[in-house]
């Protein structure tokens, strides 16, 4: 593939851009006591400020039941771009009865603040547990995922929406870089190749390791946390990415990597998500991005490589990102080293890898895991972090 000295295209070619202008803001608020009002939860909040500032392009509203359909079996909207995750407005039944097809809706977020608009186009029921099966691939309502999506409600609203003013995150204000900023950024530095790197637990040297070996290939890296809504037992976004700010510091050459948070929610689909995570880096002007070990996966849900895997189903050009898979990577005893078993000729004893159950449980005890699995200031940090919560 080669690579455009002004970036890469998002996804569909243009980047959406969905905050108001000035006037239609002045517009909106006038009308504020006149509109019908839906309250959004955390994720709705996170998917309307997505589709605003362009990271979820070509979105520009909650998806009508044609893409909708079409998403959940075929990966694919109606005018045939590839998407693998429904991004829906999902009502109780006794709130979408009385609004009404081609009218306005105003937007609060869950403090009751009026944060953005909805152009109703549509509404209509869907089926969770066909979209639970071919989303998440299982209908167990123990799947995070599958547990969100049988708590909403069983009414889609569809349509174009408007973010009423883009503001600043409260918590990573120095971190908040939309596509439009990152695209930028990119070129100013003269980077080509960008990796993005999407996570939502804390950094440990497996991440790091497969980082750098795409960092010695690409001419930059693009980290790229998640800090929208996460299950209960994750850890806390400010706590992961206080331990990015440690480990950048000390460990990374500061001037081929740039910070930035991801404001979207985790849905746990594993394959799917890990299309839709590389859609959303494009968005951002990535031109690759890091697929790893059972990647958005939770439990058991996922084959070790099956989000490696689902990009089979389409051709590169499709997507216009490139993956950069990597194997189950460890600490080697042997080779002393970070490693997979491409690079290593160890056997299972001398495989140092836990997993992110196992690290809390260690911190649970008050113990800081190992430095062949975490660097001591990340350890250090999580232990302090856990301290905090459990004697604040
Ligand atoms: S995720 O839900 O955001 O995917 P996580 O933060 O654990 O979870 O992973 C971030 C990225 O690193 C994903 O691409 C994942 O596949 C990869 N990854 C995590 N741990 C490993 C590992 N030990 N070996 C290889 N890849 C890994």
């Amino acid at each position: 593939m080669s690579y455009h000295p002004d970036g890469i295209a998002p996804h569909g070619g243009q980047l959406v851009n969905r905050i108001t202008t000035p006037e239609q803001r002045q517009e909106f608020l006038s009308k504020a006591d006149f509109l019908p009002r839906v309250q959004l939860d955390e994720r709705a909040v996170s998917d309307l400020e997505m589709i605003a500032i362009g990271g979820f392009s070509p979105l520009t509203g909650f998806m009508n039941q044609e893409d909708y359909d079409r998403v959940i079996t075929e990966m694919r909207l109606t005018n045939g771009l590839v998407w693998s995750v429904p991004i829906t407005l999902s009502v109780a039944e006794e709130v979408a009865a009385p609004l009404k097809e081609d009218s306005f809706i105003r937007l609060d977020n869950p403090a009751g603040e009026y944060i953005g608009v909805l152009e109703l186009t549509q509404k209509y029921p869907y089926d969770n547990t066909h979209e639970a099966i071919n989303v998440y691939r299982t209908n167990d309502p123990k799947h995070p995922g599958v547990q969100v999506l049988y708590s909403q409600g069983s009414v889609n609203l569809a349509g174009d929406v408007w973010l009423l003013q883009r503001h600043t995150h409260p918590q990573f204000p120095n971190y908040q870089i939309d596509p439009a900023e990152s695209r930028q950024m990119f070129q100013a530095k003269g980077w080509k190749t960008i990796v993005g790197f999407q996570t939502r637990n804390p950094i440990h040297r497996a991440h790091e390791y497969i980082q750098k070996c795409a960092l010695e290939i690409v001419d930059g890296l693009f980290l790229h946390p998640l800090v929208g809504a996460t299950k209960e037992d994750d850890i806390p976004a400010d706590v992961r990415m206080r331990c990015y700010e440690l480990l950048l510091e000390k460990y990374y050459p500061h001037d081929r990597v740039i910070l930035a948070i991801n404001p979207s929610a985790m849905r746990y689909a594993g394959p799917r998500e890990a299309i839709f995570h590389a859609l959303i880096r494009k968005n951002y002007g990535c031109t690759h991005f890091i697929v790893g070990r059972d990647h958005a996966g939770v439990g058991n849900y996922y084959g070790t490589y099956d989000a490696q895997y689902i990009f089979d189903e389409f051709k590169p050009e499709e997507l216009g990102i490139v993956p950069m898979m990597f194997e189950h990577a460890f600490y080697c005893t042997r080779t002393k080293q970070m490693a997979t078993s491409k690079t290593s000729p160890s056997n299972s004893e001398e495989r140092i890898h836990l997993s992110g159950t196992k690290v809390r449980e260690i911190l649970r005890q008050g113990e800081l895991p190992p430095p062949e699995f975490t660097r001591p200031e990340v350890a250090a940090e999580l232990a302090r972090a856990m301290q905090v919560r459990v004697n604040p």
